[in-house]
């Protein structure tokens, strides 16, 4: 038997057969199975893909024991405080840091992609005044090939560029005009002289009645937020990406359905319910009975902003955005922020409870996220669609890297069936109920 191979042996029929073990660049190695059910008659089952590879990668490393992430293997503490987000989309995208010259090559074309079809405006104005943004959001991404059809072609690498260049460009003027339409202000329109984070506070804050020049504190603290949840090898969004994607769906189609997907508060949603509960937990003083709240079985509640499928060690963004989070609220005069007292007296609540040690529960990525986003006035509501503004990035990297994979397959998983054996149709006269 070879030491790179499994050997499965099936004890009712005494028969055994040997599976080659994938080793990638680093992490764990993976049983390749794909002729598991032509050999032996069965499936693997595995509900939430706790330990299954759907797929080949070089865009993002997860270590969930050591809390590392690594970006085309580059630390995610060097690319949030030395990169500009653009510079990481880039990277993402194209598999390496682009030199002087290709990244201005790239912010020129982002830049000027930034603009929307003028008849989207028709479309937007059609939501109810107070649609959530995310509804918002995945209603106009998704109607964005009826616009955009010129380039569909996704067997194209030329056609699958453009597109997700357009994504990239037009996702924060989309997300900055549901804003707007929350608001009921005028959408402003994108400014080619503005870096990309610069220009999404100039769409989102801006008005057409006085000037507005984005605060560098906040452009930098937005650049450091959209590194940080660009991408997360394949998570439940980017998953849903691929998925859509593996049928030949066009590329609007596919982000829209991995915006649907982030929306839940298991995912991404889990920024804006974070301070919905510490809302609603008010005072330390209320800390130790929602945290029998989040260990009772029989409550519904969780700790929000805590736990993840991979990181059974400090999620390092969280680490990163907690140290951030002191900087922001101190440069934006807004140091006693309450909310932001309350999260780090739960974590250090959590953080020495039995519970959560030892089920090596930590802050996660959305734990600290939404304090920031709160002291730069964007609206809880909004607090889910920055978390795809970003994401978007880490979505167009994924689906462009499965469409140029000549082997790349439609997704296809199988079941477990335990519903009703063969039977016959019954007439009216013999049926029960
Ligand atoms: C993101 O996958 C990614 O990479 C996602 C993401 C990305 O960048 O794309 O990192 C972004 O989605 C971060 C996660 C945001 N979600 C939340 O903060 C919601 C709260 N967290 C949980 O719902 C949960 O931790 C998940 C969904 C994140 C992970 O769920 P798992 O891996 O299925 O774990 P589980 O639900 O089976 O929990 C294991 C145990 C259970 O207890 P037991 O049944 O073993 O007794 O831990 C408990 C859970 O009840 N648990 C929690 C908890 N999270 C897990 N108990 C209280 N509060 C929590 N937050």
């Amino acid at each position: 038997m070879a030491k790179d191979s499994v050997t499965i042996t099936h004890n009712g029929t005494g028969k055994s057969f040997e599976y080659a073990l994938k080793q990638g660049t680093i992490g764990p190695p993976a049983v390749d199975i794909t002729a598991l059910y032509r050999d032996a008659g069965i499936f693997t089952y595995d509900p939430g893909f706790m330990a299954t590879a759907s797929c080949h990668s070089a865009i993002t490393y997860i270590d969930g024991e050591q809390g590392i992430l690594l970006y085309r293997g580059y630390p995610i503490e060097q690319l949030a405080t030395k990169a500009s987000f653009l510079e990481v989309a880039y990277l993402l995208m194209h598999g390496d840091l682009p030199n002087e010259v290709r990244l201005d090559e790239f912010e020129h074309v982002i830049s000027r992609h930034t603009m929307l079809n003028e008849n989207l405006k028709n479309f937007l104005a059609g939501f109810h005044y107070d649609a959530h943004p995310m509804a918002i959001l995945c209603g106009v991404v998704g109607s964005l090939s009826a616009f955009y059809h010129d380039s569909l072609d996704v067997h194209d690498a030329d056609h699958r560029l453009i597109s997700a260049r357009r994504l990239i460009a037009k996702v924060p003027t989309i997300a900055a005009a549901a804003y707007k339409h929350n608001v009921g202000e005028p959408i402003m329109y994108p400014r080619n002289d503005l870096r990309y984070c610069a220009n999404f506070l100039h769409m989102m804050f801006a008005t057409p009645c006085e000037d507005y020049e984005p605060s560098l504190i906040a452009e930098k603290a937005l650049n450091l937020l959209f590194i940080l949840h660009a991408d997360h090898e394949q998570n439940a969004s980017t998953s849903t990406v691929r998925l859509a994607g593996s049928s030949g769906a066009n590329p609007f189609a596919c982000i829209a359905a991995g915006i649907a997907s982030l929306w839940g508060p298991a995912h991404g949603g889990a920024n804006e319910a974070v301070l919905d509960m510490l809302e609603e937990i008010g005072d330390v003083g209320n800390a130790p009975k929602y945290m029998d709240k989040a260990k009772d079985k029989d409550d519904p509640f969780r700790l929000m902003g805590f736990g993840h499928r991979v990181y059974k060690n400090y999620d390092p963004r969280a680490k990163i955005i907690r140290e951030v989070c002191h900087q922001v609220l101190n440069e934006l005069a807004d140091a006693n922020n309450p909310m932001f007292d309350l999260a780090l007296k739960l974590e250090e609540i959590a953080l020495s409870d039995d519970y959560f040690v030892e089920r090596r529960l930590y802050p996660n990525v959305d734990f600290y996220s939404g304090i920031i986003y709160q002291a730069l006035g964007i609206p809880r509501n909004m607090f889910t669609v920055m978390f795809a503004v970003a994401r978007t990035v880490g979505w167009v990297s994924h689906w462009m890297e499965m469409m140029g994979d000549p082997n790349n397959r439609i997704g296809r998983p199988r079941q477990i069936y335990h519903g009703p054996p063969t039977r016959d149709y019954l007439p009216f006269s013999q049926r029960s109920g």
